[in-house]
């Protein structure tokens, strides 16, 4: 079952007119929130980067948080997994074409749950390679914009060139992947790049940081350049989706020793053991 305008229903019963903003300029935002057995993960932190985008393009938010968390339960219940990921979006309506905002229309609400399938154990233990390309995106990366075309087209290198990622350089400065977020690490300790407009602010970056801070690890918040991303010893990427992923070749060069570095076995242990810790005992509507 879907979630659309109000209603649960089949996905092939639901229909989106052919005149939504979504469908013709692009115009919406959306989330992607990850449920680990039957319960949202930090949903209190994608509801407020919900709020964020929604304020970014200048949409009210069609609901309070405690309506979206009743809303978000049901979509869990109707699941069979007990791991998913819900996709959540909303548009600013259906409206005669025109770039201006239309008046009094209502925005179109779409969320839908699949199996969350992260990452298996040999990927882990393998690592992944990306790929760098120019970030030729617009100037306001940090609203979730459903307009997506160039990240697909960026993330598209990647996979052509058979890696898994497109790390983005602008200006010579690291600002994140395709459809993730980027860490580097050099002598043991973590490079951020610092949250601006020209980045996501992950959720899973915010994990990240936390966890580092809590156990003291060495970490630092700053511009990241070309060279120092290059030169790494370990490259880390994150997202809801993939957790952290170990990055152990660029644009066809080992990273490091061309394998799974210490701290990505380090972090991702904490990871998964906050996920745990987290996710133990919480209901979806507690924040
Ligand atoms: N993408 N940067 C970009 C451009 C992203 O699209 C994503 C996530 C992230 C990581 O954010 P988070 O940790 O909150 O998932 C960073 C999602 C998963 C997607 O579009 O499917």
């Amino acid at each position: 079952m879907i979630y659309l305008n109000g209603n649960f229903l089949p996905i092939e019963q639901a229909y989106v007119p052919v005149l939504d903003r979504g469908f013709i300029f692009g115009d919406g935002v959306y989330e992607v929130i990850p449920v680990y057995s039957r319960k949202a993960f930090r949903l209190e932190h994608h509801l407020a980067r919900l709020q964020d985008s929604l304020n970014g393009i200048r949409l009210n938010n069609p609901h309070t948080n405690e309506e979206w968390c009743g809303l978000i339960t049901q979509l869990i219940d109707y699941h069979v997994s007990e791991d998913q990921y819900i996709y959540l979006h909303i548009t600013r309506g259906v409206a005669k074409r025109d770039h201006a905002f239309p008046n009094n229309t209502p925005p179109t609400i779409f969320m839908m749950s699949n199996a969350l399938l992260t990452p298996p154990e040999e990927l882990l233990q393998k690592g992944v390679s990306a790929i760098t390309a120019k970030d030729n995106r617009w100037g306001r990366c940090d609203i979730k914009a459903i307009s997506l075309l160039p990240n697909v087209l960026l993330r598209q290198l990647a996979i052509d060139a058979g890696a898994t990622e497109t790390i983005l350089l602008r200006e010579g400065f690291l600002t994140e992947g395709a459809a993730s977020n980027i860490f580097v690490v050099k002598e043991n300790k973590l490079f951020a790049p610092p949250k601006s407009h020209l980045m996501l602010p992950g959720i899973t970056y915010d994990v990240v940081l936390e966890l580092v801070e809590t156990q003291c690890l060495p970490y630092s918040v700053r511009p990241i350049v070309e060279q120092e991303l290059r030169s790494a010893d370990e490259i880390l990427l994150t997202s809801s989706t993939k957790e952290i992923l170990p990055i152990i070749s660029l644009d066809g060069k080992s990273i490091g020793e061309g394998k799974p570095g210490p701290f990505f076995y380090k972090l991702n242990q904490l990871y998964q053991h906050y996920k745990e810790q987290t996710m133990r005992g919480k209901q979806v509507s507690s924040f």
